[in-house]
């Protein structure tokens, strides 16, 4: 198969959808990959890697379109790269589609096979193409709080780790699933006093278990998150309520009885966050003040990292696209349930549950 890796044109988005590892671990598979010139220069691999691991660089994203039987990319096409989808086309990406109608309908019309990576799922119901991104966002969220935490940058000027003879400051993750537990390790690693809360008590029973004690656990509630949010330097806002907006867990009444110059990280912010007044920001412009309280709530926290978030997506994408490459997308899905629940548009009929719920469109069925 021909393997097509275009540059991503969204702003701010410095990843690639494949490394030259991924490259060369295809070429054995005996395809050929064909990559937009500068396609990886932000993550940290030139032209000259890819043409080494055995690609061919194309100067024009309409060619790596038009010459693909596979486009594999990091965020969904733009408006801009509609014209380039075309019948038989497979596309393998993140997608979204449940919060992006217009981009459904293209690919419905225009008969795309489109595979999406945060609908690939396994038997016990986790997402291993969602994972790492936000493995990459609860690591990064702590680092970013601490950074809005300095007070040239509008935090309340506390050093999170304390000092000898001063206390550390204080961490409340709301969330104990992936982004909330590679918070609490970057936070409790750089000595802070940590609070979690999440409602789901086995999550917070293992967390007991491995901190021995040394973070507390809080069920959610009401109560609870209240008093939390009084003492807290930082929140890390972590919850995920499986394919529905965030709860708002923070409302606007909280900010006043918060420290002022206290930060809220809100991971959430691309499931429309966790406090009643977080806003999308961008990486241009992160951070904003409400009732004295730092909001940063941008919503493509994996952007910024590149070099790292690109190795930790590909680590996880490239088995599927093997798996797609080798077999051809319909015996590939018949022969893995996961990848087949990626599949979320298929010859013009919509085959994604939750897409075809949210727009009220009928359900068709992959020809399995
Ligand atoms: N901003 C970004 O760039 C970025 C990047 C990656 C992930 N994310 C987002 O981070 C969020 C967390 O993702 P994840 O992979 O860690 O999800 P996850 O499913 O692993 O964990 C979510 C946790 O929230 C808990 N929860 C649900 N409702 C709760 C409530 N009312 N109170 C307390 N806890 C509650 C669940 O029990 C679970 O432990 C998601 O919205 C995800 O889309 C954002």
């Amino acid at each position: 198969m021909i393997i097509g890796i275009p540059r991503e044109i969204k702003s701010n988005e410095a990843r690639v959808a494949m490394t030259p590892e991924g490259v060369k671990a295809a070429r054995i598979h005996g395809h050929e990959v064909i990559v937009e010139t500068s396609a990886g220069a932000l993550s940290g691999f030139p032209d000259s890697d890819y043409e080494i691991a055995g690609a061919k660089i194309l100067g024009s994203a309409d060619e790596v379109w038009g010459e693909a039987e596979m486009v594999v990319k990091v965020k969904e096409p733009l408006p801009e790269e509609f014209d380039r989808l075309r019948e038989g086309l497979v596309l393998f990406t993140y997608l979204h589609l449940a919060a992006a109608r217009e981009l459904t309908e293209e690919l419905m019309k225009r008969h795309v096979t489109a595979v999406s990576y945060e609908t690939i799922e396994l038997e016990d119901g986790s997402l291993p193409l969602l994972i790492p991104m936000s493995e990459v966002a609860g690591r990064l969220s702590v680092q970013v709080g601490t950074w809005a935490l300095e007070a040239p940058n509008g935090g309340r000027g506390v050093l999170l780790s304390g000092v000898s003879g001063v206390a550390p400051g204080r961490v409340l993750v709301l969330g104990a699933g992936t982004a909330g537990k590679n918070a609490i390790r970057i936070a409790m690693g750089m000595g802070a006093r940590v609070v979690v809360i999440d409602i789901d008590p086995v999550k917070l029973r293992y967390l007991d278990d491995i901190y021995h004690g040394r973070l507390t656990t809080l069920i959610g509630n009401a109560a609870n998150i209240e008093q939390e949010l009084e003492q807290a330097d930082m929140v890390i806002g972590a919850v995920l309520l499986a394919g529905a907006k965030a709860p708002r867990l923070i409302k606007r009444g909280h900010l006043e009885r918060m420290k002022k110059g206290a930060v809220i990280v809100d991971v959430s912010i691309d499931q429309g966050g966790i406090a009643e007044t977080s806003k999308p920001t961008t990486h241009a412009d992160p951070v904003y003040v409400v009732d004295g309280v730092v909001h940063y709530c941008v919503a493509n926290m994996p952007g910024a990292v590149p070099v790292t978030s690109t190795a930790a997506l590909t680590n996880a994408t490239l088995p599927y696209i093997l798996e797609l490459a080798d077999l051809a997308p319909l015996e590939a899905a018949r022969r893995s349930p996961a990848l087949a629940k990626g599949f979320n548009t298929y010859d013009g009929a919509l085959t994604c549950e939750g897409v075809a719920d949210a727009f009220s469109l009928p359900l068709g069925r992959l020809p399995l």
